[in-house]
């Protein structure tokens, strides 16, 4: 049995616990917040029985033997290696972490404890998203992907009061792409591998930061535009055009509720998808640390470095920069 502490008492806290009651072997058992009576308040919302506001005091408590990260994404880094060095199962929020740097600090300090780490990439257990790699090779050769996952953030708002949320700051390692656009870097280099090149063009805040942007990735034969923003909405959808036919799949990235092929004629070829994205990830997490799968880890923590690698690129090309980006290697 997993036996999980989280960390944070946001939204995203939440939706882990409610993930939580529909996967065998996992239970939410303690919460962390820097502040005691925010813990404690979570701690009844959704009855779990600790609640703790000092890290190491958590970290010792010998009943859990996993952590997850639900702190904002510079955060995941000092966490995550404490953590492992404690011996616990992690499980990552999205974006992974910061930089490259960071990611390979994980992974040796991941295998000195031999606690395993993981994404919550959530898209890539999606049974829709097996649905669209089986589906591929029917409108093969792919020549265009556009992606748009476009949320108009209420901290945009806060924003644009005169605030720095976190989701928009150089410290907090925010931005379009790390919270919107790595979902579809996570679908593009699950279905297709690391692109050939790239090019991100982004609209910046004056600390470098993206509102918004366009992620065009250069593949063998066709390219992928990835659209991202952060203070404007759409209709989310991505589109996968082959010379022999379409793939429209809505609404985009965490979620992919609706696969349609058109071929001549278009037809829904949805899977079922009877629980929230995350309760895929976790059963599969479950799945790998009861089975001690380290090969299949280890494949899923090649799959985040990938990932992670187009990341940092993509963020290089367009000029944003992270308090991150100057930490000393520990
Ligand atoms: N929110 C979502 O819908 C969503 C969806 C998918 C993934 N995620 C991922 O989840 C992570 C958290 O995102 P979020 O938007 O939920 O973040 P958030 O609301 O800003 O904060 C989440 C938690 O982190 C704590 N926290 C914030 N700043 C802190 C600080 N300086 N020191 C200690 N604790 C701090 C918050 O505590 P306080 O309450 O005390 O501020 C809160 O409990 C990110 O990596 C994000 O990419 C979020």
């Amino acid at each position: 049995m997993l036996k999980v502490g989280l960390l944070g008492t946001g939204n995203i806290s939440e939706m882990f616990v409610q993930a939580t009651k529909n996967v065998e072997g996992i239970e939410a058992t303690a919460v962390f917040n820097r502040d005691q009576l925010k813990a404690n308040i979570f701690a009844d919302q959704h009855r779990i029985k600790k609640a703790y506001n000092d890290i190491n005091v958590m970290l010792n408590d010998e009943e859990i033997n996993c952590i997850y990260i639900g702190l904002p994404n510079s955060m995941h880094f000092d966490y995550a290696i404490k953590a492992l060095k404690a011996g616990k199962t992690t499980i990552i929020e999205k974006p992974f972490v910061s930089t490259l740097v960071e990611f390979d600090q994980i992974k040796e300090a991941s295998e000195e404890s031999r606690a395993m780490v993981f994404e919550m990439t959530r898209v890539m257990e999606l049974p829709n998203y097996k649905t669209i790699k089986d589906s591929l090779e029917l409108i093969l050769p792919v020549r265009l992907v556009t992606v748009n996952f476009s949320q108009y953030s209420r901290r945009y708002n806060d924003l644009l009061a005169g605030k720095m949320p976190n989701v928009f700051s150089d410290e907090f390692s925010g931005g379009a792409l790390m919270d919107l656009g790595v979902y579809g870097v996570h679908l593009m280099v699950g279905l297709f591998g690391k692109p050939r090149g790239l090019l991100y063009v982004a609209n910046h805040l004056s600390n470098s930061v993206d509102l918004s942007g366009n992620l065009i990735m250069k593949y063998k034969g066709f390219i992928a535009s990835l659209v991202q923003s952060k203070n404007s909405k759409c209709d989310n959808r991505i589109t996968i055009q082959g010379e022999r036919g379409t793939m429209y799949i809505t609404p985009t990235a965490s979620i992919l509720s609706k696969v349609e092929l058109d071929m001549d004629e278009r037809t829904d070829i949805s899977a079922k998808q009877e629980h929230e994205s995350m309760v895929y990830t976790l059963e599969k997490i479950v799945g790998v640390v009861s089975r001690n799968e380290v090969t299949i880890q280890q494949q899923m923590l090649a799959h985040s470095r990938d990932v992670m690698e187009v990341m940092e690129k993509a963020r290089r090309s367009a000029g944003i920069s992270f308090v991150a980006d100057n930490k000393k290697k520990l």
